[in-house]
């Protein structure tokens, strides 16, 4: 087992006595590239990260405990704590015909929490596959996505689209993966990093964010308001030509999902010839777009792009939603001191909050544990 997943374990025999039936985690995610164009039914690239947040779980008693917060709550109801995860999951999975019996959970994970690297996916995807393989219901990987997100929107409140979900469930390790968020349709892209002496790196700029109370709905009204103005249904069907007929907000919101839609499927080519360079263009490109017509970045999030592309890295932009959170940026391995102490001085300089530096490895989606026999 993993040290979250036994981790997982200890509370729970700590918490209910007894053994937990089963273990089951999942990863955090960042997107390495084609943001805020899965709820236009467009094209993302993320990879799982090697954080994970584990469950651990039992039939009977009713009761949610979280390690990390060394908090008991009640299965029953909403309280706008992080509970509601796991709840939204039973009442998702119940609302699709999957009767959910009485059963407890103990929660433990090292995904950084409120910093945009999908925490809340992690802990709804672990309660999935978990209480999916504790009730014996045969549940793809899609599906639990699918019932992971509704409990994020329905339950939690959250409009968030179907991306980190789909990461953090359907991920492999030592790859990307490529998510068509209109047909649903994913599939692993290998992301060889070492090979080409790279470095994931990731810049936590410490501005939390919490989706609910950001512009991420505003974003998405915007949207649909210029996918009705262009008469089609999504901007994924939306092309160039047709930005000349929007104006304002409106175009400017489109052009980034028109113009990141087409960068996800360049670099999944530069990819396939491990064009890096070309790559780190592609991530740069977004991050200004993402800068300048989706309006979600903050000047953190700029400070860490700009330093560390002086210093030579092969592309840096945000990732996730933006308004605070991390940025990424793909770094030779030689340099990452270099760059990591560039970015740390020019956010001292710049009064911003002391930044934390994190190099992740393209992990493996949502798993059972390994029970020790
Ligand atoms: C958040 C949401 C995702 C996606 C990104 C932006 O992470 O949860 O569904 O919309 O923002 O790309």
């Amino acid at each position: 087992m993993r040290e979250t997943e036994q981790k997982a374990a200890c509370a729970y025999r700590e918490q209910f006595g007894g053994e937990p039936e089963l273990v089951a985690s999942a990863p955090g995610r960042i997107n390495l590239i084609g943001e805020h164009t899965d709820y236009n039914g467009g094209f993302v690239l993320p990879c799982a990260i090697d954080r994970r947040i584990a469950v651990a779980v039992g039939k009977g008693g009713g009761k949610l405990y979280s390690a990390d917060f060394d908090e008991t709550h009640e299965v029953g109801e909403k309280d706008d704590s992080w509970a509601d995860y796991p709840r939204g999951v039973a009442w998702a999975m119940g609302e699709a015909g999957y009767e959910i019996e009485p059963f407890r959970a103990a929660f433990a994970g090292d995904v950084p929490l409120g910093s945009g690297l999908s925490s809340s996916a992690a802990i709804e995807a672990a309660t999935a596959l978990a209480l999916g393989a504790l009730f014996g219901f045969d549940i793809g990987r899609k599906d639990l996505a699918v019932l992971c997100q509704r409990a994020e929107n329905d339950y939690v409140g959250v409009a968030s689209g179907i991306m980190d979900q789909y990461a953090s469930l359907l991920c492999e390790a030592g790859a990307a993966l490529l998510v068509d968020c209109r047909s649903l349709e994913a599939r692993s892209v290998p992301l060889d990093l070492a090979s080409a002496n790279l470095a994931l790196v990731v810049c936590d700029t410490r501005v939390e964010r919490g989706l609910a109370d950001t512009g991420y709905n505003d974003r998405r009204a915007t949207c649909e308001r210029a996918a009705q103005a262009l008469g089609i249904e999504e901007l994924r069907d939306a092309n160039e030509e047709d930005l000349h007929r929007l104006s304002g907000e409106e175009l400017r919101r489109a052009r980034h999902v028109v113009s990141e839609n087409a960068r996800v499927l360049e670099a999944i080519e530069t990819l396939g010839n491990s064009d890096f360079d070309e790559f780190g263009r592609l991530m740069f490109a977004s991050h200004a777009s993402l800068r300048d017509d989706y309006e979600v970045s903050t000047h953190e999030l700029d400070t860490f792009v700009e330093t560390s592309k002086q210093h030579g890295v092969r592309g840096a932009r945000l990732t996730g939603a933006g308004f605070g959170g991390c940025a990424i940026a793909l770094v030779p391995e030689a340099q990452t001191d270099e760059v990591t102490k560039a970015c740390a001085q020019a956010f001292a300089e710049a009064t911003f909050q002391e930044p934390v530096f994190y190099e992740f490895v393209p992990a493996a989606g949502a798993e059972l544990a390994e029970q020790p026999s």
